[in-house]
């Protein structure tokens, strides 16, 4: 480590992931991640048990990744953190660390905007999307339809106006019983069911904008229905369900990113989030990637979940425009671009 390397320690608290990350002249060493299951049994994240659980883990996930990063921690150029959007009791676990530790080794402070560094996830390996791109950035807590035209030049076109997609798997998911969260068994369950055997309403919104709230009703009242006549119909319908919801929902992402492709005529094409998992929307969206000539951004699942590594790529970029923050910096529940 010489003098100019750039090495920097950023820290991600916003909801539930505990995590911490060493990143050294835009290279991403280790990738720490505390994950908390106190919140399977109530179906959600409960955010007054999500703030204890980053106060337990903070410090620990944080010593790993130093010690385990070849650099020490009178190296570090920078500390970096999550300032927002998130849960305000978590993000203040991470930010009043990262803080006092900037303070201790007297480095500088960045913070980065959460839903940035989810679209900076496709710059941790190789391939990397070329400027400018379209970033759908599809979570539990977000769904975004973003313009990147540089690192930390980025517009949001289009965005939901009420549940972000994750939710809506998980809360039709929680109707037919399964368990939080569902979205993964939503997926798996999809693979042996007939996505047109039962017909879900397309929620379209104006311009670029999603809502994913009235799924969630239609499919509450078709159950319903349907379980007045046959009290089994869950049972006996559970992989066509499955396959029906994840339809719809894939529709309405896809849809709206279409549109989006023919307004601004770009062909780089990158998804981020933890929905970027799910395999129908891989499947569906290599195919219409491929049928139109789209070059197709997919992250490894590590980088597309809640993680520091994004923020440590973040960090880095603004390092580098010198772009710090005052110790009188407070986190943001809801932070824009
Ligand atoms: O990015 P993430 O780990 O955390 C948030 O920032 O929210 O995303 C979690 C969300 C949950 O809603 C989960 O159900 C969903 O991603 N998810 C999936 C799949 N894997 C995770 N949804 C559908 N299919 C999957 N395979
Ligand atoms: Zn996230």
């Amino acid at each position: 480590m010489g003098t100019n390397d750039i090495s920097i320690l950023a820290i991600e608290s916003s909801c539930d992931e505990t995590s911490a990350s060493m990143i050294v002249n835009g290279k991403v060493l280790n990738n720490i991640v505390a994950t908390q299951s106190v919140h399977e049994k109530y179906g959600g994240v409960v955010p007054e048990l999500a703030s204890r659980a980053h106060q337990e883990n903070l410090i620990p996930v944080i010593h790993e990744a130093i010690s385990t990063s070849g650099v020490s921690k009178d190296q570090l150029s920078a500390v970096a953190f999550t300032r927002g959007p998130g849960l305000m009791g978590s993000l203040l676990v991470g930010v009043s660390f990262a803080k006092a530790f900037a303070r201790a080794l007297n480095v500088p402070l960045i913070d980065v905007n959460h839903m940035q560094a989810h679209v900076l996830a496709h710059f941790i390996e190789d391939p990397k999307p070329s400027f400018p791109f379209i970033c759908l950035t599809v979570s539990g807590g977000h769904t975004q339809l973003v313009l990147v035209k540089d690192f930390l030049d980025m517009e949001v076109i289009g965005e939901t106006q009420d549940d972000a997609v994750g939710e809506a798997f998980d809360k039709t998911a929680k109707l037919l019983g399964l368990p939080y969260p569902g979205g993964p068994l939503v997926d798996k369950y999809a693979k042996e069911g007939n996505p047109k055997a039962f017909q879900f309403p397309i929620t379209r919104m104006p311009g670029l904008n999603y809502s994913f709230s009235g799924i969630k009703t239609a499919v509450l009242y078709f159950l319903r229905d349907q379980l007045q006549e046959n009290p089994k119909f869950i049972e006996e319908n559970l992989p066509d369900l499955c396959a029906s919801i994840q339809y719809t929902l894939i529709e309405m992402l896809l849809i709206k990113l279409k549109e989006a492709v023919k307004q601004y005529g770009v062909k780089e094409i990158a998804i981020a989030g933890g929905v970027s998992a799910n395999s129908g929307l891989r499947s569906t969206l290599s195919e219409l990637a491929r049928r139109k000539g789209w070059n197709l951004y997919i992250p490894k699942f590590e980088y597309c979940t809640d993680n520091a590594a994004m923020i440590a790529m973040a960090a880095h970029y603004k390092y580098l425009k010198g772009e710090f923050v005052g110790m009188d910096v407070t986190p943001l529940a809801k932070m824009k671009f």
